[in-house]
């Protein structure tokens, strides 16, 4: 049965479109029973809502306490019967009471490869750097922020030319497949955790089959269809 997953956003949402497109194109089991953001103004929502997949608004402002902000999101995504949880450029801390409701049933992604550059501008602050690899993480969510143990990263170079704007981008566009892969993971029950460490069975593919010359490298390596 196709996992029932909530997603959280921000923003515009193209992480939660590419996994949308990744469901429609039957690479990912999971269907998203419900879409929520922190901001009324998030264009994820319209994407949302054209699939016809349900939405909700939970703005933090109007709580008065994480403590309170977190028990509304968790009534939301538990009364939607989500199994997991996909944080997709949601720019808040999440605290212990929805992390503990969640164990190792939360992703997020993060435009840097942790642990080098966490916080709200892993691109940027790459950048600004000078790094010459850079690229982005799945990981599992726990109580400190962009700390769990991680389940994918894409590398991607980055050059001295390379603005926010243009390393981001590039950053982005790997997002957009390690995400939908690594949720397609943990909708087929491949993920296994054990301390910091995440197993995938079954890999099916190794590294030195990665294209020659590609201007990425990924691990473990994307499958079929993503
Ligand atoms: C993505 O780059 C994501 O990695 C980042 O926000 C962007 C959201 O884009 N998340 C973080 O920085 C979390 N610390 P999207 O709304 O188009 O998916």
């Amino acid at each position: 049965m196709p996992l029932p997953l909530a997603v959280l956003i921000s923003g515009s949402g193209s992480n939660l479109q590419s996994i949308l497109d990744r469901i429609a194109s039957g690479a990912v089991d999971a269907r998203i029973v419900l879409v929520v953001s922190n901001d009324p103004g998030a264009y994820g929502l319209t994407r949302a809502a054209e699939r016809g997949i349900a939405t909700q608004v939970i703005a933090h402002g109007l709580f008065s306490s994480r403590d309170e902000y977190d028990q509304a999101l968790l009534d939301a995504v538990t009364a939607a019967g989500a199994r997991a949880v996909v944080l997709a450029g949601f720019m808040r801390i999440l605290g212990p009471r929805f992390v503990r409701s969640f164990p190792q049933r939360i992703l997020n992604i993060h435009p840097a490869l942790l642990p080098s550059f966490a916080g709200t501008h892993g691109a940027r602050d790459a950048a600004a750097y000078g790094v010459k690899l850079s690229g982005c993480t799945v990981h599992f969510v726990d109580e400190e922020m962009d700390h769990g143990p991680v389940v994918i990263q894409a590398a991607v170079a980055a050059e001295a030319s390379d603005t926010a704007e243009t390393l981001a981008a590039r950053i982005l566009a790997l997002e957009h497949r390690i995400y939908p892969q690594a949720v397609a993971w943990l909708a087929a029950g491949r993920l296994r955790v054990e301390g910091r460490k995440v197993h995938l069975a079954q890999a099916r593919a190794t590294l030195a089959e990665a294209p020659p010359g590609a201007a990425y490298l990924v691990n473990p390596p994307l499958e079929q269809g993503f």
